[in-house]
C-alpha cells in the first residue's frame, strides 16, 4: 500500500491515538473542575486498537502516540502498548501527566514503549499544585528520572507557557536540563471552547521565550524532515534542550504530519477542526482494506490549516476530549 498523503502534499506517518477521556488531574486550562463522566466509557478495546494500528502501519504510519485524557487511567495500558508493538509499529510514544510514572514506566518500557512525554507546567511545587490541582511535582520528577535511568530512547517534558508557571522564570527550567538529557518544550497556551477567561489571564507569547533564548546564548538546532512542530534550542553548559511549540505562528500547519483518532474511534483531521470520521464500525470486523479506504478518502478533505488566528477553535471544548 502507498502511504498517506493529503491534497496539499503533506505525508502522514504519525498517529496520535487517544485511549481514554478520563483524567485524574484538573489542569486549569483543560479540566478545571476535574473530569466528569457524561457518556458511557465505551472507549476502544485492545482488539480495536490492534486493528487500527495494523491498518495505519500498513499505510506507512511508523509512530503512534498514546494520549488521553490520561492514558495511564486505563488499567490495560500495558496490553495496549504490547498490541501496538505486535502490529509492527516501530515507535510507540505516550504523553502522560506522570502521576504514577515512577512505578509504571518499567512495565511500559518492557511492553514496548519507546518515547515518553511528561507534562510539567511549573517547577515550583505550589505553582504546580495550583495549575494541576495535585501536589505531585516531586513524584512526577522522580518518574522522569526513573525513565532516564531506564535508558528510554526519548524522554521529553511538555510545559504549557503560563504566567503562573513561570513564577521562577525560564531559569528554573534551564537548571532542570543542566544535567538531565531531556528536552523541555514550551507550548503556547491554546484557546479552546472552555478556557477563554483563563486564556486571557495566563497566555504568554512565544516571542518572550525567543527573546530569552537570544539573550542567554541558546541557539536553535537544525530541524529534520520528520520533526514535529517544536523548535529546540541548545546551550553548551546544558545537557538537555529547551524548545518552543508556537501553534499561533504563521506557517505552523504547513508541516503537519499527524492524524488523530479519538478514544471512541473518530478520525480527526485537525485538532481544531469540526467533526470527525467515524471508524468504529470497521474496527470491530471486516477486512482492513475498507478501513484503509475510508482513512484515505477522509484525508482528501483535510484542510490546509487551523483558523485559530481568526478566533476559530473548532468544536473542541478542551484537549482531554481529543487528546492534545
Ligand atoms: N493549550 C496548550 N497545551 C495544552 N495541553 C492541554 N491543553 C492545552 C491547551 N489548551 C497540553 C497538556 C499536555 C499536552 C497533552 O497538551 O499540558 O502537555
Ligand atoms: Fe489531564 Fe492533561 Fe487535561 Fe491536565 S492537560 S487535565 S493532565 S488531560
Amino acid at each position: 500500500m502507498t502511504g498517506l498523503v493529503d491534497g496539499f502534499g503533506r505525508h502522514f506517518r504519525y498517529l496520535r491515538l487517544s485511549v481514554t477521556e478520563v483524567c485524574n488531574f484538573s489542569c486549569a486550562y483543560c479540566l478545571p473542575d476535574g473530569y466528569r463522566k457524561t457518556r458511557p466509557h465505551d472507549f476502544l478495546s485492545v482488539d480495536e486498537i490492534g486493528r487500527l494500528a495494523e491498518t495505519f502501519q500498513a499505510l506507512g504510519v511508523g509512530k503512534v502516540r498514546l494520549t488521553g485524557g490520561e492514558p495511564s487511567a486505563r488499567r490495560d495500558l500495558g496490553e495496549i502498548i504490547a498490541r501496538i508493538r505486535r502490529a509492527g509499529v516501530a515507535k510507540i510514544a505516550m504523553t502522560t501527566n506522570g502521576w504514577n510514572l515512577s512505578e509504571k514506566i518499567e512495565g511500559w518500557r518492557d511492553a514496548g514503549l519507546t518515547h515518553l512525554n511528561v507534562s510539567i507546567d511549573a517547577l515550583d511545587p505550589a505553582a504546580f499544585r495550583a495549575i494541576t490541582g495535585h501536589d505531585r511535582l516531586g513524584a512526577v520528577i522522580d518518574g522522569v528520572d526513573r525513565a532516564l535511568a531506564l535508558g528510554l530512547p526519548t524522554v521529553k517534558v511538555n510545559a504549557v507557557l503560563l504566567k503562573s508557571g513561570l513564577s521562577g522564570g525560564f531559569e528554573t527550567f534551564a537548571d532542570f536540563v543542566r544535567d538531565r538529557p531531556v528536552a523541555v518544550r514550551f507550548i503556547e497556551l491554546m484557546r479552546t471552547g472552555d478556557n477563554a477567561d483563563y486564556f486571557a489571564a495566563e497566555h504568554v507569547s512565544g516571542a518572550v521565550l525567543r527573546d530569552w533564548f537570544a539573550a542567554r546564548g541558546w541557539t536553535p538546532r537544525p530541524r529534520g524532515p520528520d520533526d514535529g512542530p517544536a523548535v529546540e534550542y541548545v546551550h553548551p553548559d546544558h545537557a538537555g534542550r529547551l524548545g518552543l511549540i508556537a501553534p499561533y505562528a504563521p506557517g505552523f500547519c504547513d508541516g503537519c504530519n499527524r492524524l488523530r483518532v479519538t478514544a471512541r474511534g473518530q478520525l480527526r483531521l485537525c485538532l481544531f477542526g469540526e467533526g470527525g470520521v467515524d471508524l468504529r464500525d470497521l474496527l470491530q470486523a471486516g477486512p482492513s482494506e475498507a478501513l484503509a479506504a475510508r482513512i484515505r478518502r477522509a484525508l482528501g478533505e483535510k484542510p490546509a490549516g487551523h483558523r485559530l488566528a481568526e478566533g476559530r477553535s473548532g468544536d473542541m471544548r478542551h484537549l482531554a476530549q481529543v487528546g492534545g
